[in-house]
C-alpha cells in the first residue's frame, strides 16, 4: 500500500431522463429540409441556394452505430423552427447547468467509494465546452460539494477526461493531492449544429465523475492505474471556432464554424492508425501483452473506429465483452464516452484483470489509461 500509487476509487454517471430516437430525429431534420426547400424554391430553380438533401434513419446506423442519444432539452431540439437546445439563462445565485449535472454525477462517485467530500482535496472539471469563462466551472462544483483544496477547468476535447485523469493521478504521485475528482460535464448538443445532415445525429449530453485517490486511502475493489500517456497532434479536421474573440456580431451570428464540424472520413482514417499503434506501444512499454487486456473501454464516437482498433491491438474482432458499446444509447459523449463505458461494463472484472480506458478526438488528442483491478 502506497500514499503515492493513484488508484481509480470509483465512477460516477449522471444521464439525462430524456432520449432522442434516431426516428424522431430524423422526421424533424426532414422536416426542416421539406420547409427549406419550400422557402427557397425560387432560389433553387435558379441555382442560387443549393438544395437541402433528407437525413435517413439507415443512414445514421449504419455510418455511426448511434441509435439514440440523451440530451437535456429535447423539444427545442426537436421543433424543426429552432433545432437547438434552449434553457433560461440563470441568476448568478443559481448553479450553472454544467456544475448542476456535474455534481450529480460527482455524488455517483463519492457516494459508490463512501468518500465524504470534505475529503477530497482537488476537482478538475474536465470537458469539451465550459459553459463560460470564469469562475471555473470546477470552482462552482468545489463548492456546491463543500470541497476545500483546489480545482480548475481544463479542456482537451474527446481527450478531456484521460488527461484529467493523468492529471490527477500525477497530483498523487507528487504528494501534492491524495483524492481528486476529475468531472466532465459534456452538453454536447451546445455545440452540434442540428442543421447540419452530416453530422446531426453525432452527439448525446451526460455528466461523469472519476475519483482519483492514493492507494492507501481507496476502498476495495479499485483499481490501479498502471500507466498512462497522452498525445496530441494538430489537426483542423475536427474543430469548433468559437470562443471569445468572436461574439455574435452581424458577420458571426450563427456561423455554422462557430460549432462543432469536421471532415469525418479523414477523422476515422488518421486516428484509427494513430491511436491504435499508441495504445500497442503503451502496452509494451508497461509490460503488459495487448491481446491479453480483459477489456477495452474506447471513446465512443463511432462502432467502425472501435472495431478496427480493437481489432489491431487484440489480433481478432473483439466480442461486446471485450470492448463494449454505449454509442448506441448515448450517442457520442465527447470526453465522457469511455468513462460511462467503464462505469457501466467494469464490476464483472476479476481481481487481477487488466484493462483500458482510451480516448482520442479533436486536437487530434488521445490518451490511455491502463488499469488494474485490485479486489
Ligand atoms: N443521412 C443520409 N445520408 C447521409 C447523411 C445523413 N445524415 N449524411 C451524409 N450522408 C451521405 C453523404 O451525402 C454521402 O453520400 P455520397 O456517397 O452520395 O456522396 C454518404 O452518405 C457518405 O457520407 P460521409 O460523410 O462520407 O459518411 P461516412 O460514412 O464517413 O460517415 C461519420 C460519417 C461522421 C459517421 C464518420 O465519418 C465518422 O464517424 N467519422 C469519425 C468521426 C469522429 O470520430 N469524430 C470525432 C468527433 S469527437
Amino acid at each position: 500500500m502506497s500514499a503515492t500509487t493513484p488508484v481509480i476509487s470509483a465512477t460516477g454517471l449522471y444521464t439525462p431522463p430524456e432520449s432522442i430516437s434516431n426516428a424522431e430525429l430524423v422526421t424533424s431534420f426532414n422536416t426542416y429540409v421539406e420547409r427549406f426547400n419550400a422557402a427557397y424554391a425560387a432560389e433553387i430553380a435558379a441555382g442560387t441556394v443549393a438544395e437541402l438533401q433528407p437525413s435517413s434513419v439507415e443512414f445514421i446506423e449504419k455510418a455511426s452505430g448511434i441509435k439514440a442519444r440523451h440530451v437535456i432539452s429535447k423539444a427545442p431540439i426537436l421543433d424543426p423552427e429552432i433545432m437547438a437546445p434552449r434553457w433560461a439563462e440563470r441568476p448568478n445565485e443559481e448553479i450553472s447547468v454544467l456544475a448542476e449535472i456535474g455534481v450529480k454525477a460527482a455524488e455517483d462517485a463519492l457516494a459508490r467509494a463512501g468518500r465524504a467530500a470534505a475529503d477530497v482535496d482537488a476537482v478538475l472539471c474536465a470537458a469539451s465546452n465550459m459553459q463560460r469563462a470564469y469562475p471555473a466551472m470546477a470552482i462552482e462544483i468545489q463548492q456546491e460539494l463543500g470541497i476545500e483544496g483546489f480545482g480548475f477547468d481544463m479542456n482537451v476535447a474527446c481527450s478531456s477526461a484521460t488527461f484529467g485523469i493523468q492529471t490527477a493521478a500525477d497530483y498523487v504521485r507528487a504528494g501534492h493531492a491524495r483524492s481528486v475528482l476529475v468531472v466532465s460535464p459534456e452538453v454536447c448538443s451546445g455545440h452540434l449544429n442540428w442543421r447540419d445532415r452530416d453530422s446531426h445525429f453525432i452527439f448525446g449530453d451526460v455528466a461523469t465523475a472519476v475519483l482519483v485517490e492514493a492507494e492507501d486511502l481507496a476502498p476495495r475493489p479499485h483499481w490501479e492505474i498502471v500507466g498512462t500517456r497522452l498525445k496530441t497532434v494538430f489537426s483542423n479536421n475536427i474543430r469548433n471556432n468559437f470562443g471569445f474573440l468572436n461574439r455574435a456580431t452581424p458577420d458571426t451570428a450563427g456561423a455554422a464554424d462557430k460549432l462543432f464540424v469536421q471532415e469525418g472520413r479523414k477523422v476515422f482514417k488518421e486516428v484509427v492508425p494513430m491511436v491504435a499503434t499508441m495504445i500497442v506501444e503503451e502496452a509494451q512499454r508497461l509490460g503488459l501483452e495487448p491481446a491479453a487486456l480483459r477489456r477495452l473501454w474506447l471513446h465512443q464516437a463511432n462502432q467502425g473506429m472501435n472495431r478496427l482498433i480493437s481489432q489491431r491491438v487484440l489480433g481478432h474482432e473483439a466480442s461486446e465483452d471485450e470492448s463494449p458499446t454505449v454509442l448506441d444509447t448515448y450517442g457520442n459523449t465527447s470526453s465522457a464516452g469511455s468513462i460511462i463505458a467503464f462505469h457501466l461494463n467494469s464490476a464483472d472484472l476479476a481481481p487481477g484483470d487488466t484493462g483500458l480506458i482510451c480516448s482520442f478526438g479533436a486536437g487530434y488528442s488521445a490518451g490511455t489509461v491502463f488499469v488494474r483491478k485490485v479486489g
